[in-house]
């Protein structure tokens, strides 16, 4: 792997999550309530539909973390909590800013799509007293010279952090108790095929590393009394079972975690193209001989039980305003933003960051996941401010790009579909794509729409449509095609952005973002 990929996985682990130990409850005091109120929950899947792949799940006290892939968007590494495994809620971004190279910055028209974050890992450390996962974080390198391939956290029993890591030959690393550099390296297990994703664990006496075999979507685990040596196993965790959402991949590639009362869970994602890589759930169990698997191997359940209060935390619908002073933590840029040409401040004000022809190399995209199966995201938009040549408006992000927006040109506005903007295989700029239809708008200000239907083996599709009201939107361009392919890995996300074909100092204001199921 290369060495950016080096870099963030170095630096997703770097930090640790921490919760303020005031906020435990005593072991058996727990008990007791949750006995006295024993609540039970149904989790449906998808857990919840949006692209966040590469799983890790952890657990503090009552409440559940996710931490998940973010490639070349920032902030990275986003971390999610939960109290009942369904209903989640973004809180913050392990990684604040890529700080990988001037590509992450888009400097000199370089950009780093693809690159970035990959598998983060996250674990909690009693013992760095109190801090909070919201943050704020900080980054350093371990050392330089090792990839820790898709390594997977843990502190052990006696609080020494150990990182699990590679491909087929997997390594476990221990760490200085500050992190900072490697005191040893050994290579623990060797699997016949090919084997990554380390997800590693300390369960009653046993260390676990979990790991995928990708392309046949089996997951594997094994077992050893020390973290550093000893492992045996390779047995079975997930044989490929059917997604429960249809048309998705078999689950693979996640992490395991119990809750409150000692049940033990499964979750993994599913390849759900055009919208990313999706979660779902299932119970495992424990064999005889210490393993986890599910309780049916090559089953993963359409729904699960959980005796956890139901807790709605946030919804993923509804309108932002962009009120206050900072984006909600459910918002990434398409790269390390330039601070200087934005404001949030009751409104999102974007001046326009980069003078390009190439949407792909334009800075401060805002993106926001698609929530499936199909939803229509809709911003407001003031463009009084547009300078001749700008482009703003709303993009159906990804590999392939089409958007709604307005083009400025001279002192006239025209709304516009433009489309077929597409990137090479190596994730730079192919075609910037062409207009599609365009029409004189005499407005400042406007609603715009893009209703995408993400479901896998669907129909794969976004309508873009405009509003003058708000309330009644008018179709606008024929139906965008979602490309499905894997190879981005991101699935597509809505994308608000504004640049300069010719010159920079115009600015847009976007009042508001709704998101909203459709069908
Ligand atoms: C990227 O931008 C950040 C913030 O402006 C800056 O601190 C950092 O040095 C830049 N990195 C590179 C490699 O240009
Ligand atoms: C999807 O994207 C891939 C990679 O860019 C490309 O080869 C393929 O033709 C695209 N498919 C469609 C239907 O646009």
């Amino acid at each position: 792997m290369s060495r950016l990929t080096l870099w963030l996985m170095l630096l997703t682990y770097a930090e640790l999550i921490v919760v303020a130990l005031g906020s435990f409850i005593p072991h058996d005091a727990r008990e007791r309530s949750s006995e006295s109120k024993r609540a039970s929950s149904t989790v449906s899947q998808p857990v919840i539909w949006e692209d966040l792949a590469d799983i890790e799940i952890i657990r503090v006290d009552d409440t559940f973390y996710y931490s998940a892939s973010t490639m070349a968007y920032s902030p990275g590494a986003p971390i999610l909590k939960s109290t009942d495994l369904q209903n989640w809620e973004y809180i913050g971004h392990s990684v604040p800013s890529l700080d990988f190279g001037s590509g992450y910055n888009m400097t000199d028209g370089n950009t780093a799509y693809v690159k970035g974050i990959w598998a983060s890992s996250l674990k909690y450390r009693p013992s760095n007293g109190q801090c909070s996962p919201t943050g704020p974080w900080t980054q350093h390198a371990v050392f330089e010279g090792t990839c820790y391939y898709d390594c997977g956290l843990l502190f052990d029993e006696n609080d020494t952090p150990q990182v699990a890591y590679g491909s087929t030959n997997i390594q476990v690393a221990t760490l200085s108790s500050d992190l900072t550099s490697q005191v040893s390296n050994s290579q623990v297990f060797s699997y016949d095929k090919y084997v990554e994703g380390s997800r590693f664990y300390y369960i009653n006496g046993f260390y676990y590393i979990l790991g995928v075999q990708p392309g046949a979507a089996i997951e594997y685990v094994i077992k050893s009394s020390s973290p550093t040596e000893g492992y045996t196993g390779g047995n079975v965790v997930a044989n490929a079972p059917s997604c429960p959402v249809s048309n998705g991949g078999a689950p693979h590639q996640g992490g395991i975690v119990d809750d409150p009362q000692g049940n033990w869970y499964y979750m993994a994602f599913c390849d759900a193209y055009p919208g990313g890589r999706i979660p779902v759930l299932a119970s495992i169990t424990f064999d005889d001989d210490n393993f986890p698997v599910l309780s049916d191997v090559n089953s993963w359940p359409s729904t699960v039980e959980v005796p956890l209060d139901k807790n709605v935390l946030s919804s993923p619908t509804g309108t932002d305003e962009f009120s206050g002073t900072t984006l909600g933590h459910q918002w990434e840029w398409n790269h390390n933003p330039d601070e200087t040409a934005f404001d949030v401040d009751d409104g999102l004000t974007l001046r326009t960051a980069t003078v390009t022809d190439s949407l792909y190399q334009a800075r401060n995209t805002l993106t926001h996941r698609v929530l499936g199966p199909a939803s229509d995201g809709t911003i407001e938009i003031d463009f009084s401010n547009m300078k001749s040549g700008d482009r703003a408006g709303l993009a159906m992000f990804r590999d392939v790009s089409g958007w709604i927006g307005i083009i400025k040109t001279g002192e006239s506005a025209q709304i516009s579909v433009w489309k077929d903007i597409t990137m090479n295989s190596d994730w730079t700029t192919n075609s910037i794509g062409a207009l599609e239809t365009s029409k004189d708008i005499s407005e400042t200000s406007v609603f715009l729409r893009a209703s995408a239907d993400i479901r896998p083996g669907g129909a794969a599709t976004a309508q873009f449509s405009y509003s003058t009201d708000g309330a009644t939107f008018t179709d606008f361009g024929t139906t965008f095609s979602l490309n499905t392919t894997w190879e981005f890995f991101m699935g597509y996300r809505f994308g608000i952005f504004n640049f300069a074909t010719d010159s920079l100092g115009g600015s847009v204001e976007i009042k508001s973002f709704d998101l909203a199921l459709s069908d």
